[in-house]
């Protein structure tokens, strides 16, 4: 009779360390720092920003509309606020990989029109005081501007050396394959929200294209805008389950989380928005979780509150 012996899995530990592959700009560290938080005081934006960068989190994310809430006072406040981090910080600027956003207009409309990309790309080096911005993103989907056009703009930045790489966030997959068709070299990024509380780019298809295009996500909120540390709002066995990895491995829930959000194989990279540097430190642990197979099914499991099949 044949060994009929189920073979089993190694369930070996999944990948959260590498760092992540930006076309032409080269690598970024897989946990990196948003900007839409950044309204407190020169002092502690140099800290922030300084600390995430020696410890790695080397992409910066940026929009030219963060500064209208958080404890901002205006459309562009948070790239001035690092314009004059990287004014104070001699060497920084080059250490990092800048990413800005454009192409909302306060609340509405969403503008992609090529005039008003390209003015609002100039009006961001300005505020940021610096010759180019390495990847610059469409903030959200213009959906009446054709996809040929924003392609154009992008083209036109890139031959102008205002920007270096695009990319887009909160496409579609549709939206995001249209752009893409237009575009010689194809887009650098797609900026998803995704954390353990919200599992919809690994299920609509994003992720999937990621992979296929060579498009790397850049995971917005990926602590769920911190409810997932302080568990407001958030499935009780969700928090069981990050807790228990937690204790296992010695950091905290939220170094779980975002080894979750790092462990999938499009390679996303967390952009966290912390603005306390000794949160940072605990985030940046991350990247040495060790977590398996059946340690992210928990993780899916328990967010969504059915079993799989
Ligand atoms: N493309 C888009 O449409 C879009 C939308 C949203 C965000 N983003 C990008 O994603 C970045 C991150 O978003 P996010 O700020 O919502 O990310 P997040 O890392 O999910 O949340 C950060 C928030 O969680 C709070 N928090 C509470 N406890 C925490 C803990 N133990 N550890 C870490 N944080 C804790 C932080 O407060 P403290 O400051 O007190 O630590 C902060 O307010 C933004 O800066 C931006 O670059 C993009």
């Amino acid at each position: 009779m044949s060994d009929l012996k189920i073979p089993v899995a190694p369930n070996s530990p999944l990948d959260v360390s590498t760092e992540r592959d930006l076309s032409s700009l080269g690598t970024v560290g897989p946990v990196s720092l948003g900007c839409w938080r950044l309204t407190g005081s020169d002092d502690e934006n140099i800290a922030i920003v300084s600390t995430a960068v020696d410890l790695g989190m080397t992409l910066l994310d940026n929009a030219d509309v963060y500064g209208l809430n958080w404890g901002g006072t205006h459309f562009g406040a948070c790239e001035e606020a690092l314009g004059r981090v990287f004014d104070s910080v001699p060497g920084l600027r080059d250490r990092i990989v800048l990413a800005s956003k454009g192409g909302i207009i306060p609340g509405v409309p969403y503008d992609s029109s090529a005039d008003y990309l390209i003015e609002a790309c100039e009006a961001s080096l300005r505020r940021m005081n610096v010759d180019v911005i390495d990847l610059y993103q469409i903030h959200r989907p213009d959906m009446f501007t054709h996809p040929e056009e924003i392609a154009q703009a992008f083209t036109t930045l890139r031959t102008r050396g205002l920007i270096r790489e695009c990319g887009v966030s909160n496409y579609t997959v549709p939206q995001t394959l249209a752009l893409n068709g237009f575009l010689d070299s194809g887009l650098a990024t797609s900026q998803p929200q995704f954390s353990a509380t919200h599992l919809d780019p690994m299920r609509d298809g994003t992720f999937d294209l990621c992979m296929e295009a060579a498009i790397t996500p850049l995971a917005w909120s990926p602590l769920a805008g911190g409810r997932i540390a302080t568990g407001d709002d958030v499935r009780p066995e969700l928090l069981t389950v990050l807790d228990e990895l937690a204790l296992r491995e010695n950091v905290t829930r939220s170094a779980i989380a975002i080894a979750f959000v790092l462990a999938h194989p499009a390679r996303p990279v967390a952009i966290v928005g912390t603005t306390q540097t000794h949160r940072l430190y605990e985030l940046a642990k991350a990247t040495s979780v060790h977590l398996t197979r059946t340690d992210v099914y928990r993780i899916v499991q328990a967010s969504e509150g059915i079993p799989l099949p």
